[in-house]
């Protein structure tokens, strides 16, 4: 992904005003996220070069480009699993988050979802989305009441009626789609 590819996805000028989707009025506003100068090598192939651009804060934005043009590479620098050449300037609400990893990333409110969903096809609903979220402090104890509650607010908030006790794999993929949905809003 370079500036000057013609499939660039995230050029502003193209961005900003134009298609069917509303556009968020952002002079002089504070970016939810600022990426400047990101470049990531992997041994003889440059995957991105200097890429920059904002979201702001309620902004939807699409990355579209080639096979190959970088998308996933962006994603897995600003979920912190790549680490960017250095020069990047990659900040959140006006903060550097220099040094992200993973965990701090998730922290922070960055949250992928991959198109595998990576669910758990044996656990319910329930289980899926917010497992993760209500173990107790003890050593595999597990709070199913909190857990359930955690999960029936997301869906609700989601306006979407999917039986929390159904296993995963009993689920249609648009289904699935909205757990790995809701798993990712519930923290
Ligand atoms: N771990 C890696 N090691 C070496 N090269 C990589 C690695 N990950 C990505 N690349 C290369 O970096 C470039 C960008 O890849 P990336 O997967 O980010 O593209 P993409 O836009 O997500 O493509 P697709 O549309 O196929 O998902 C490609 O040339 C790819 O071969
Ligand atoms: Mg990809």
């Amino acid at each position: 992904m370079s500036q000057s590819a013609a499939t660039h996805p995230v050029d502003d000028t193209q961005r900003r005003g134009t298609g069917a989707m509303p556009t968020v009025p952002d002079a002089g506003r504070t970016p939810l996220l600022k990426l400047e100068n990101i470049s990531k090598v992997f041994g003889g192939v440059r995957a991105l070069r200097n890429v920059k651009f904002d979201v702001m804060p309620g902004e939807v934005l699409c990355l579209a480009g080639e096979n190959g043009c970088g998308k996933s590479t962006i994603i897995k620098i600003i979920s912190g699993v790549y680490t960017p050449e250095p020069g990047a300037m990659m900040l959140m609400d006006g903060e550097s988050i220099e040094g992200l990893d993973p965990a701090r990333a998730r922290d922070l409110g960055i949250q992928v979802i991959w198109q595998d969903l990576a669910l758990f096809p044996e656990m319910t609903v329930a289980e899926n989305i917010a497992f993760e979220q209500n173990l107790g402090s003890r050593p595999r104890l597990v709070n199913y009441r909190k857990m359930k509650q955690a999960a029936r607010r997301i869906l609700e908030r989601l306006g979407v009626d999917i039986d929390l006790n159904r296993p995963v794999r009993s689920l249609s993929i648009a289904q699935r789609q909205i757990v790995a949905i809701a798993r990712a809003l519930v923290r």
